[in-house]
């Protein structure tokens, strides 16, 4: 496959030629925590404010008529983009973190019972831990976590053994913030099914960088984000298959969620529209719908195959690196299927807060901490924290090596030379 050409991607994207605070380079390295914006999706929020600023659904006139057919038009972008079965499954939250406790304030509440069990993994970002023991307290029900094996990938016997438990509900996560590692979706969809339970799939690390397509997995629910795919943060999306939402009672009422009230009674409005209460973040979708069709343009295919040649080009230049430690599925076990852009590791004798301090330095922006992923830094992985790098289409090979210069620098700076 053509490797899309990032020179020119990065003259869309005005933050990358910016310089730093320390008068370097922006190096941006940390698009796992939120992606840049191409001046596509920055003019396409612009122009709403600037020429069709309206609200949506209510008004009569014609900027408020473009507004509410312009959000309309970002749900079926996003519906095609992970080839949903049309934009009534397309409902609009706030991020991954509000589509997953709509799932459990919404279908859990109503479905779920004392003793029934919840199976998550212990790969997951807090946003699909929390929401399931805030769960367990309120309805007695049990949370049950599939291990990994080798710290890096899901063990499917274990997976396979938790399941024998029959969960009512099975939440996993397709690729791991912290680990890169990406999850067979399908499968485990199949393998949750086959034991009756429905499904809920974390996509935040994976609807921005692989081709999806719901119909294929098979989930009953699906939460991402639009900031981390190109688009403007405070929106996001929970797709849920239709027959499903439609027996589902709304979250939040208000405005715009309902057909008729009065004085004793109301009626739901249709989907998606019924999940949705008050006024909308309009520029959040109108950006969202944007951001879908620049990532189209490129190619969904060609950016994971550019993100899949960066992450080999890390894992080899760190291959060996005196006193690094990295994370994940190895250099020699990585595939074309199982990893994702995202590179884990730790300097032996550095906290990864002075490292990422010290990249700072050189303009390198990485993430660094538990990475709202506690049980598995502390817990499964055994570090108080990791230093993160993750990349995207507009990633280049030489701010990997700036990244792995940087390496030296800390090792210079901290005196670790010996720390071996
Ligand atoms: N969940 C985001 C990350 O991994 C914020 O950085």
């Amino acid at each position: 496959m053509e490797s899309p050409d990032v020179e020119s991607i990065r003259k869309d994207f005005p933050i990358l030629s910016t310089k730093t605070s320390h008068g370097k380079q922006l190096v941006y390295l940390d698009s796992a925590a939120t992606s840049q914006k191409p001046v596509q999706v920055i003019d396409a929020v612009s122009d709403y404010y600037r020429t069709y600023n309206a609200n949506i659904h209510r008004g009569l006139y014609d900027i408020s008529a473009r507004a509410t057919e312009e959000y309309r038009r970002s749900k079926e972008l996003v519906a095609e983009f992970i080839s949903a079965g049309s934009y009534n499954e397309i409902v609009y939250t706030r991020n991954t973190t509000e589509s997953i406790n709509l799932v459990a304030l919404s279908w859990a509440e109503r479905n779920m019972k004392k003793g029934d069990v919840i199976l998550t993994t212990q790969m997951e970002h807090h946003s699909n831990i929390v929401p399931w023991q805030m769960l367990a307290r309120r309805k007695g029900a049990v949370l049950e976590y599939a291990k990994l094996k080798g710290n890096a990938v899901l063990d499917m016997e274990d997976y396979g053994k938790k399941l024998e438990k029959r969960p009512r509900l099975v939440a996993f996560t397709h690729v791991s913030n912290v680990l890169g590692t990406v999850n067979d979706a399908k499968k485990l969809t199949e393998m949750a099914h086959d034991a009756g339970a429905t499904v809920v799939i974390d996509a935040a690390q994976s609807v921005p960088h692989m081709e999806i397509d719901v119909g294929r997995i098979g989930c009953d629910f699906m939460a991402f984000s639009s900031h981390k795919m190109l688009g403007p943060a405070g929106i996001g999306v929970l797709y849920g298959k239709e027959d499903i939402l439609e027996k589902m009672e709304p979250l939040f009422g208000g405005g715009d969620m309902i057909r008729s009230v009065r004085f004793d009674s109301c009626t739901w409005n249709e989907l998606p529209w019924k999940f949705e209460a008050g006024t909308s973040n309009v520029e959040g979708g109108i950006g969202l719908g944007a951001a879908v069709e620049y990532l189209d343009r490129i190619g969904i295919s060609r950016i994971r195959q550019h993100e899949i040649d960066m992450t080999r080009y890390a894992l080899g230049r760190l291959d060996g690196l005196d006193g690094v430690a990295v994370y994940g599925i190895g250099k020699k076990d990585m595939t074309d299927s199982n990893r994702a852009g995202v590179v884990s590791f730790n300097i032996k004798g550095a906290h990864a807060h002075d490292v990422a301090e010290i990249f700072n330095s050189e303009g390198i922006a990485i993430r660094a901490g538990h990475h709202c992923a506690m049980p598995l830094v502390n817990e499964v992985l055994g570090e108080p924290s990791v230093a993160r790098m993750s990349f995207y289409l507009y990633t280049k090979k030489e701010e990997v090596d700036k990244a792995i210069e940087a390496i030296a620098k800390v090792r210079k700076v901290l005196r670790l030379e010996d720390a071996r």
